[in-house]
């Protein structure tokens, strides 16, 4: 008895792998659950005939009817589902393709130039500094020499937040909170976002950006300004670009110049203003107009990506037109 309902159970395994890889559709695969699982179904019946066994064969035919109707429900339940759900998403796909590449992003080209500026200056020793886009009138005018009703602050066509705070037009400020926390010597660039109420054209943004540079140490003088501006041109157009400073005015600068590089393909450009720090600057932050001297610096970052890249038309840079960022990844 015990050996026939084993041999039944072991060609019950055969006939149920042979029944379900006949069954290709869901029909047919219910047939194959009626005829193994159902109440009156092959596997139910024995597991119905055990409680007429001897509790120690009961235990082995019991072990193995289990095992049987457990891989049958499983396998019964897979097939099922191969038909459905899975076999959808992958129909008609070639696996062995390469992925899509999906789309990343990169840095904006005035960003990279940035970087670039920013890694020149690094290498002649400069750290950098960074400053509020959102500042006081006290940094951004007055600490830097416009004193209220200056006619200097017409140049700047700036956006007021409240009549004390501005949306700071250029980076010049953070000079004097660079120098509000550290004691000279100072080398830094400050690279940043500035803001001016312009009238936007091809050579004027409302949003755009700057670097500064500052350097305050005992005995500073122009020549060490030129040889700052002629190293950085240098190393940003190549060995044969000049530089040529010619008189300008800022309130925080005196002397004070607008500084050129010439190049053999682009002739005479302006790059920006420049200067040594004016004595009123150092006493509102409390250095010794007698013992410290330094030059300043600030430069339109736009200004220098386009001469790099060869683009005439600034607002190129805030349209965001997919051709043009992707030049740059
Ligand atoms: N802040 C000036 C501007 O935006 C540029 C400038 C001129 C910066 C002379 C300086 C400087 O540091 O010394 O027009």
């Amino acid at each position: 008895m015990e050996g026939s309902v084993l041999e039944r159970i072991r060609a019950l395994d055969g006939e149920f792998d042979a029944a379900l890889a006949g069954a290709s559709n869901a029909d047919a695969l219910e047939e194959v659950r009626v005829r193994f699982l159902s109440r009156k179904g092959e596997i139910t019946q024995i597991m119905r005939g055990l409680g007429g066994l001897p509790p120690d064969e009961r235990r082995e035919v019991g072990r193995r009817a289990n095992a049987l109707r457990e891989r049958s429900r499983i396998e019964l339940d897979a097939a099922l589902a191969a038909l459905s759900g899975p076999q959808d998403t992958i129909r008609g796909e070639d696996l062995t393709l390469p992925g899509r590449r999906p789309a990343s992003g990169g840095l904006h080209p005035v960003r990279q130039v940035e970087l670039q500026l920013v890694e020149v200056f690094r290498g002649l020793g400069f750290d950098v500094a960074l400053g509020p886009d959102i500042e006081l009138d006290h940094y951004n005018f007055r600490c830097l020499n416009f004193p209220d009703d200056h006619p200097a602050r017409d140049m700047h066509d700036t956006f007021y937040v409240t009549d004390d705070v501005v949306m700071r037009t250029h980076t010049s400020p953070v000079q004097v909170r660079t120098m509000e926390k550290v004691q000279p010597p100072v080398r830094v660039v400050t690279p940043g976002r500035v803001y001016r109420s312009e009238t936007i054209d091809a050579t004027h943004a409302a949003v755009f950006h700057q670097l500064e540079g500052l350097y305050v140490d005992e005995r500073v003088t122009m020549a060490d300004l030129k040889g700052t501006l002629a190293g950085f041109a240098r190393a940003l157009f190549g060995d044969r670009t000049r530089v040529r400073f010619r008189p300008d005015f800022f309130p925080f600068t005196e002397p004070s110049v607008e500084f050129s590089f010439y190049t053999e393909a682009t002739g005479w450009l302006e790059i920006g203003g420049a200067g040594m720090v004016d004595p009123e600057v150092f006493r509102s932050v409390d250095y010794d107009p007698e013992k410290w001297s330094g030059f300043a610096f600030g430069l339109g970052v736009e200004r220098i990506a386009m001469l790099l890249y060869g683009i005439t038309d600034i607002r190129t840079f805030f349209e965001n037109d997919l051709r043009v960022l992707r030049q740059t990844w």
